[in-house]
């Protein structure tokens, strides 16, 4: 194993769908595969309580992104596999890490900022629906990466800006104390940046667009037709490079299928027919993983077993560097 730290967090705040897939679980799971880095995947319970406060929610959303990894093929044995609120020393370096950022650069950061433009545009006060916990957002973000020496971090592109703050807040750091913590580089996957929903924005649970990944058969087949298309008429060829049914289906389908589907579009299949398919190789792919998801979260002990194994191993990592931070700061014993 090299000594490259992969490092990454999901957030918990609703029902994964497949452009979570597409654009961030299957990506990092390609990297966990990788023997040559030691891979870290933590839920990130306490970031999803600054949106979410209802407690059954948050509990079921936890155990459901966690089970949604497993049941993609997620190795524990591989990679470490943690929930972010049974490692207690990232909010202790949390708090360090805020006595030493400044107000200014969380002002500046993108979903404090957009909150308190828009209500500045409304005529209402700035901070209306601001919690302390999503302003400050970034910090604990900031401590999740430093806390395990993270060299890599698999991101979507709208969190490029707060690896960015990490890197910033570790150099502040360093500039103090010297040399502790190592500066953390983004990774974003340019080719499946953004996967388009139902009504051809990026798919959302903001925009209530989205295919969830693990729904009933049925209830997927029915998503599928939703899919917009425009009116060209059934048999007239069709440019697969600018439909969404086909780039969806390259996620899914093996190469043979995938010419195939190819060809029976630049020699015109019915947008019906191409929801089928892709409703076929969608189910057949998901249909495995969908059942070992289903059996997770009927028995979450299993689940809870994965976890504190990991939070085992990530403190190991984590306890040393703390200590180490703590000296620096002027805390001897
Ligand atoms: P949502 O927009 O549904 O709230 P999140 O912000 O929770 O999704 O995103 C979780 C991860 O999934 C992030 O890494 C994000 O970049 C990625 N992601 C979300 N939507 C898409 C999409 N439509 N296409 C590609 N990646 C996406
Ligand atoms: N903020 C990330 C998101 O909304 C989740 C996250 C929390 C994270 N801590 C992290 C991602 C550390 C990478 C590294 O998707």
């Amino acid at each position: 194993m090299s000594n490259e730290i992969v490092l990454t967090g999901i957030k918990p705040t609703g029902k994964v769908h497949l452009g979570n897939y597409i654009g961030a679980i299957k990506p990092a799971l390609q990297i966990a595969g990788t023997s040559d880095c030691t891979s870290l995947y933590f839920i990130a319970d306490y970031h999803g309580l600054t949106f979410i406060q209802d407690r059954d929610e948050f509990n079921t959303l936890s155990y459901s992104i966690a089970a949604t990894w497993l049941a993609l093929g997620l190795d524990p044995d591989r990679v470490i596999f943690y929930r972010q609120s049974d490692v207690p020393e990232i909010f202790e370096l949390s708090w360090i890490l805020s006595c030493l950022t400044s107000k200014g650069l969380m002002n500046r950061a993108h979903a404090y900022k957009s909150i308190h433009d828009k209500n500045e545009q409304l005529g209402l006060d700035s901070d209306t629906g601001v919690n302390m916990g999503l302003y400050t957002y970034p910090i604990l973000m900031a401590a999740d990466i430093l806390l395990f020496q993270s060299d890599k971090v698999p991101v979507g592109k709208d969190q490029i800006q707060h690896v960015e703050i990490a890197r910033d807040i570790a150099e502040g750091f360093n500039r103090i104390y010297g040399d502790t913590f190592k500066l953390p580089d983004y990774i974003v996957d340019e080719k499946t940046a953004v996967i388009p929903g139902l009504d051809g924005r990026k798919m959302s649970k903001s925009y209530n667009n989205t295919i969830p990944l693990f729904e009933p058969a049925e209830h997927l087949k029915k998503l599928i037709n939703k899919i917009k298309t425009d009116s060209t008429p059934p048999q007239a060829p069709k440019n697969p490079d600018t439909s969404n049914i086909y780039l969806l289906y390259k996620e899914f389908a093996t190469p043979a299928q995938v010419q195939d589907f190819r060809n029976k579009y630049l020699n015109g299949i019915s947008w019906g027919d191409a929801k089928q398919e892709l409703f076929q190789v969608v189910n057949a792919y998901l249909e495995e993983p969908r059942k070992k998801y289903n059996k997770l979260m009927v028995a979450p002990v299993q689940i809870d077993d994965i976890l504190n194994e990991g939070a085992r191993k990530a403190r190991a990592i984590a306890a040393p560097l703390l200590k180490k931070v703590k000296l620096k700061i002027g805390r001897y014993n």
